[in-house]
């Protein structure tokens, strides 16, 4: 695992980005694994960016998103895939029909997950996953857990993760319960990985993650067994190492 040392959020922003744009530069046609929340915004506002400039083409690119929160419709402005259109697709020249982010509205779990994981396996692995770190050392929403899921599954969702995510949201109580997705297994079997860390309310769950013992209270900390991951993170999320 490389960590680097990013002064702060912007500076982690601009190094991700360069990585991504890298990436997508090198790879034209690559599958790239997406992430929502705070800590990617400005790394999406770079990468539209350059490709304003022309300086990048999303042409031949394809996504596919972490999570999804179940009963949100993408027209909902709380939802993953809202979120996405309006930070990153609607500003570069990407085929919405190549973006995929698990559907909210399938009611029916058992068959969001499996039709996520039949897409996953139709386009073959991720080429770069690009991820943040929850609080309670979540990736995507693999919330601590007493086993590693594999696939593509429906959670029900932590009252830290709920907390968190409440300033998206009128009030906690408006946040969904539950979310679909992607599974350890799915994350791990991207080629690259890229992890972005901003903050010090993150430098503890970061160290656990990274230096602490390997297990399923804390999900990220199975990144160690991955064979490429970078870690972004700023000084203050860097802090106590
Ligand atoms: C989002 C996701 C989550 C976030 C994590 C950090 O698609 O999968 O795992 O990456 O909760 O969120 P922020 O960046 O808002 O601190």
């Amino acid at each position: 695992m490389k960590i680097y040392h990013a002064k702060d959020y912007q500076e982690m922003s601009r190094m991700a980005a360069n990585l991504l744009a890298a990436q997508i530069t090198l790879k034209p046609d690559s599958v790239l694994g997406l992430a929502t929340g705070s800590s990617p915004l400005e790394v999406y506002d770079r990468l539209a960016m350059r490709c304003r400039q022309k300086d990048l083409d999303f042409g031949r690119i394809t996504t596919v998103n972490l999570d999804e929160y179940k009963g949100l419709a993408p027209q909902d402005p709380q939802s993953y895939r809202y979120f996405m259109d309006t930070h990153l697709f609607s500003r570069v020249n990407i085929a919405k029909n190549r973006t995929f982010v698990p559907d909210g509205l399938e009611e029916d779990g058992a068959k969001a997950c499996e039709n996520y994981e039949t897409i996953l396996d139709s386009l073959g692995p991720v080429d770069m996953q690009l991820l943040g770190l929850g609080h309670n050392g979540h990736i995507g929403f693999n919330e601590p857990a007493d086993a590693f899921p594999a696939l593509t599954h429906q959670v029900d969702l932590t009252a830290s993760t709920i907390d968190a995510n409440r300033r998206f949201f009128t009030s906690a109580s408006a946040v969904p319960r539950q979310a679909y997705t992607m599974g350890i297994g799915s994350i791990m079997r991207a080629r690259k990985i890229l992890v972005i860390v901003s903050g010090s309310a993150k430098a503890r769950i970061l160290k656990e993650a990274v230096n602490g013992p390997i297990s399923p209270l804390v999900p990220a900390s199975i990144l160690q067994l991955h064979p490429d991951v970078t870690v972004i993170a700023d000084e203050a999320a860097l802090s106590l190492f």
